[in-house]
């Protein structure tokens, strides 16, 4: 059968409720997803049937937990085509994969003198973590310069790449600009100067194949939320060898080979980074999130999603005095402003037609610094909007941009 999005949205119990007596439009789907039923009936069949910790008993119970935490594993594996599922670790989130790369390997790794390359394009996630370890090792963060569009480019990053250069930590898809960055071509190039590679692909995932092994980055993060799993859930896919030399940052059970009075040792990864009771019920969430992607098609999620953004921005052309930062992007994400609007103030209007999206700075400042804005509304499709949503959003859009005309001019 082909793309429905009618059949689709059946499936996201969500969509039949209303806010502020209207239908609920949801598009803030960049800050997190909404949960298709099978994803919380995965859940719910550990909670109410499989309740047991994973790894640590001799009893059937546990034993199929553990086939259902470690079968995500493998999901996950072939999801984004690691090497074996050692490679992947699964964390709270992707904001503790990126910490987990700066704290163990950056840490470890880096000195003064050496070079860490960012950009202003980052989540805070993503930039945080290595302006920290560069403060706490004395090693040099520098970003690469966008271009006047606003994207992260090769060239870009060879004019900022040195002998010194030890890291690149840049993002997939930016999060405000919804652009998508040429991972593969820049890994290549950290790998030319001995550096690794670690991307933050939290907004790649739920729009775009993700296969590790042909960017051949050195690490990968993401979460479950942002795809149509639970919350509290990511991963980190690492390259094995790497994985298998860092220290871990969580100390506690099931993480150890042999505690000793003075010293002890680890196992391998990916069981080193999971210390204490793993995200159990996260995990199976997030397998049967892929299975919902894989059955719905990337194919599909991007035409759908793209559709949208065009007749969106077709229409938003059509109002004056706004202003789109990002009309260029390759994903379902716009970030604008309303002239002489503060963004805070379009989303009530939005949220007064039952329409989420999201305004501030999107854990963005320095992109924010860049586009010389306090703050912008971004409105984030997924492939359950319709046309309809659009339409929505635009009519809210005219009402904002009327009313506040009325008020202060
Ligand atoms: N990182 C999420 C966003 O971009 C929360 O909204």
């Amino acid at each position: 059968m082909g793309f429905d999005v009618h059949h689709i949205r059946e499936q996201f119990p969500i969509l039949k409720t209303t806010m502020h007596g209207k239908p609920l439009v949801y598009l803030d789907n960049g800050a997190t997803t909404l949960k298709p039923k099978a994803v919380v009936d995965a859940i719910d069949h550990y909670y109410e049937e499989k309740t047991s910790n994973v790894h640590r008993g001799a009893y059937q119970l546990s034993s199929d937990a553990t086939d259902l935490y470690e079968g995500a594993r493998v999901k996950v594996r072939d999801f984004i085509n690691a090497r074996t599922e050692n490679e992947v670790v699964f964390t709270k989130g992707a904001t503790q994969a990126l910490n987990l790369v700066a704290q163990s390997w950056g840490i470890h790794n880096l000195k003064a003198g050496d070079e860490i390359l960012c950009s202003e394009l980052e989540h805070h996630s993503s930039f945080l973590p290595w302006q920290y370890v560069a403060r706490v090792t004395g090693a040099t963060l520098k970003f690469i310069p966008l271009t006047e569009e606003g994207r992260i480019t090769v060239e870009n990053t060879k004019s900022v790449l040195t002998e010194n250069t030890k890291v690149i930590a840049i993002n997939y898809v930016s999060n405000v600009m919804g652009y998508i960055a040429p991972i593969k071509e820049i890994a290549a190039l950290a790998h030319s100067v001995g550096a690794i590679l670690t991307v933050d692909a939290a907004q790649a995932l739920p729009h775009m194949k993700v296969d590790v092994q042909d960017l051949d980055c050195d690490f990968l993060s993401f979460s479950a939320h942002k795809m149509c799993g639970p919350t509290g859930t990511g991963v980190l896919y690492g390259k094995l060898d790497l994985l298998n030399v860092m220290e871990p940052i969580e100390f506690g059970g099931e993480m150890i080979d042999l505690v000793g009075d003075v010293t002890s040792t680890w196992k391998d990864a990916p069981y080193r980074f999971e210390a204490g009771t793993p995200v159990i019920a996260g995990a199976i969430g997030l397998g049967a999130a892929i299975d919902f992607i894989e059955t719905v098609g990337y194919e599909n999620i991007v035409a759908q999603e793209l559709k949208l953004r065009q007749h969106a921005i077709a229409g938003m052309k059509e109002i004056d005095g706004l202003t789109i930062f990002n009309e260029g992007a390759e994903t379902g994400i716009i970030s604008f402003n309303v002239d002489g609007v503060h963004p805070h103030d379009m989303a009530s209007i939005y949220d007064a037609e039952g329409i989420c999206v999201r305004a501030g700075h999107h854990c963005a400042q320095p992109l924010m610094k860049w586009l010389c804005q306090p703050a912008t509304v971004r409105a984030s499709f997924y492939f359950y909007n319709t046309m309809e949503d659009v339409e929505a959003f635009l009519a809210a859009t005219r009402q904002g941009k009327e009313f506040f005309s009325d008020v202060f001019f």
